[in-house]
């Protein structure tokens, strides 16, 4: 696939097969991932996986969504902002830089025929101490993969249109 059949293919999965993800796949996402670019090659994103079983059943304790913590493989993309670029004017870049580094495992992922779906309404205090975080750290987005069980239809984006000016 090119880069643009993978974004039209990607989808929000919200139901996931019991089998294992392929540890080179894994280890190719986790590549993906880590080549990211961030503010100022700053590089304050660390990735947490999760692939033990008591584990992601305490995740259910920060995210109640079955389909979520019984997934194969929880990833989750944390940011030390201490160590993110800042702009003059104050603004942190560290959630922008997990944030890119998401989209690039997601992709990748996609790439490797699973499934993922961003998360970010999860319970931050019950993540970090779940998953054993040291201070400083925070969890920004979570992701599951695994194999989809159902692909949804895409969901509706704004025309383009709507969305661009040019100047
Ligand atoms: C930053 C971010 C946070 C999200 N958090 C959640 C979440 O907590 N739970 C969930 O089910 N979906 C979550 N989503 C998925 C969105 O609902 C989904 O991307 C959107 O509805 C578009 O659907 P699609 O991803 O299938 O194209 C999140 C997406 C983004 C980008």
């Amino acid at each position: 696939m090119n880069i643009y059949e993978i974004v039209k293919k990607r989808r929000s999965i919200r139901s996931y097969k019991p089998g294992p993800v392929e540890k080179e796949k894994l280890t190719r996402i986790l590549e993906a991932a880590g080549s990211a670019p961030s503010a100022a090659n700053r590089q304050p994103v660390y990735f947490v996986i999760i692939k033990d079983e008591k584990t992601k059943l305490q995740l259910k304790k920060a995210y109640d969504e079955k389909w979520f913590y019984t997934a194969p493989v929880i990833i989750c993309v944390c940011s030390t902002p201490e160590k993110a670029w800042k702009r003059s004017d104050g603004k942190n870049y560290a959630d922008i830089d997990a944030a890119i580094a998401m989209d690039h495992l997601i992709l990748a992922a996609t790439e490797e025929g699973l499934a993922t779906c961003w998360i970010a309404a999860f319970k931050v205090p019950v993540v970090k101490s779940i998953l054993n975080l040291h201070p400083g750290i925070e969890p920004v987005v979570m992701t599951p993969i695994g194999y989809p069980m159902d692909i949804p239809e895409p969901t509706y984006r704004k025309p383009i249109d709507e969305i661009i000016k040019i100047i």
